[in-house]
């Protein structure tokens, strides 16, 4: 039986659900989305790289005792985000500090993680798999392993043109696959380029929210890369300075990545310690008012006072963000089922 799994497994690309072909890794801008930060130039697309890619990220083989792979923590089905864990869970049953970020649209990230720790897509995985309450692991343990297995001798040559197995093209294959998650076809994006209209709700919702919510959760990408507070007063088990462990700039304490809210009816919990479980938590903490007052922002202060009736239209448009075809689309989907 366990060998019938893998030999499938290892033939999983000649199942059409699974198969990727040239056209499936064009990257094309989206109408009206800004020029991508990472350039594809310098990792050339191929359908082997992306399905190498694909396969690595489904692998707890990353992992120390092979028990965690990327999608442990980030699930398809919550945009790469973990629904319901307030705090990523890695090897060993280990919680991590911090909530985990939905995977989408990266190709346009300045920087990634709720600090802003890391700048560049492809070095971002060297971070869980070398944390020790992610996946524990090192690069020379990893080369090790994947240079051990068949499959991977095979797909490094099949993605590369040679047998080298090497930290560099795995990241560039993991870089294929995550940058290609890109989500632009929810009704809010139909709704902008003419091709489908909100409801009244919906639309009321878009209206408040571009008056109180777009300076930091700017449109299209529904973020301005830039770090803010969000007024959460600090969780005291957790003492999380957010961008200042980077930068250890007083005026940075306390402010965190503004996150994009594509998809986000599906990446509950929220906020960086996912300390709300649904997006009427959210919108009250915004409009209640109570802010933690450090290094707040006037935009922050201009998002209370939000009505009753203002929360629902919110909440009523955020949901038109939630994209079925990005959540569904097949080439992100685990290939070692
Ligand atoms: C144990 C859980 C866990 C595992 C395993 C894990 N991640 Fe993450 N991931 C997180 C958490 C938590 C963050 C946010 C970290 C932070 O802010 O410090 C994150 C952040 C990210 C981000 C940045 C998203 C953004 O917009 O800032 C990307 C991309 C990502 N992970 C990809 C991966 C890949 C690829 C792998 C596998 C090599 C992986 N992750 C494995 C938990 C995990
Ligand atoms: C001053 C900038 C700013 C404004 C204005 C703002 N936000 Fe945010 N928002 C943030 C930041 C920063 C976070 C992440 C905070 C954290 O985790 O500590 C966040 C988090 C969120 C989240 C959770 C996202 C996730 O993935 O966990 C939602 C939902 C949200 N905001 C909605 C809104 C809405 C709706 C408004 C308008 C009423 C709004 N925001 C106004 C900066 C802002």
């Amino acid at each position: 039986m366990l060998a019938a799994i893998l030999l499938f497994s290892d033939f999983a690309e000649d199942n059409p659900y699974f198969r990727i072909t040239a056209k499936d890794v064009e990257f094309k801008i989206p109408k009206g989305f800004p020029k991508p930060v990472y350039d594809f130039k310098n990792n050339k697309l191929s359908p082997q790289a992306f399905v190498l890619g694909r396969r690595l990220f489904y692998d707890p083989i990353l992992s120390k005792d092979s028990s965690t792979s990327c999608t442990s923590c980030h699930q398809r089905i919550a945009t790469f985000a973990h629904i319901d864990h307030p705090l990523s869970h890695g090897i060993n049953s280990l919680i991590g500090k911090r909530n985990v970020p939905a995977i989408q649209n990266v190709v346009w990230g300045e920087s990634f993680m709720w600090d802003g720790g890391v700048n560049n897509l492809e070095v971002q995985p060297l971070s869980p798999i070398t944390n020790h309450v992610e996946m524990g692991e090192d690069l020379a343990g990893v080369m090790k392993k994947l240079k051990r297995n068949s499959y991977y001798r095979k797909a490094f040559k099949e993605a590369f043109g040679d047998t080298l197995i090497s930290s560099e093209r795995m990241l560039k294959a993991i870089a294929q696959f995550t940058g290609m998650m890109v989500s632009a076809n929810s009704k809010y994006d139909r709704f902008i380029r003419h091709e489908d209209t909100l409801s009244q709700i919906e639309f009321n919702g878009l209206m408040v929210f571009r008056e109180k919510c777009a300076k930091c959760h700017r449109e299209p990408l529904f973020t301005d890369e830039s770090f803010k507070s969000s007024g959460l007063y600090p969780d005291s088990s957790l003492l999380d300075k957010g961008r200042a462990i980077i930068t250890g700039r007083s005026n940075d304490e306390y402010t965190f990545k503004v996150p994009s809210l594509r998809n986000i009816e599906r990446t509950y919990p929220y906020m960086h310690d996912g300390r709300f479980r649904n997006l009427d938590q959210v919108l009250e903490h915004y409009a209640k008012g109570d802010f933690f007052m450090v290094n707040i922002r006037p935009e922050l202060l201009e998002a209370r006072n939000i009505s009753t009736l203002e929360k629902k239209e919110i909440i009523a448009f955020l949901k038109t963000l939630t994209d079925n075809d990005f959540l569904y689309d097949r080439r992100f989907a685990d290939p070692t089922y």
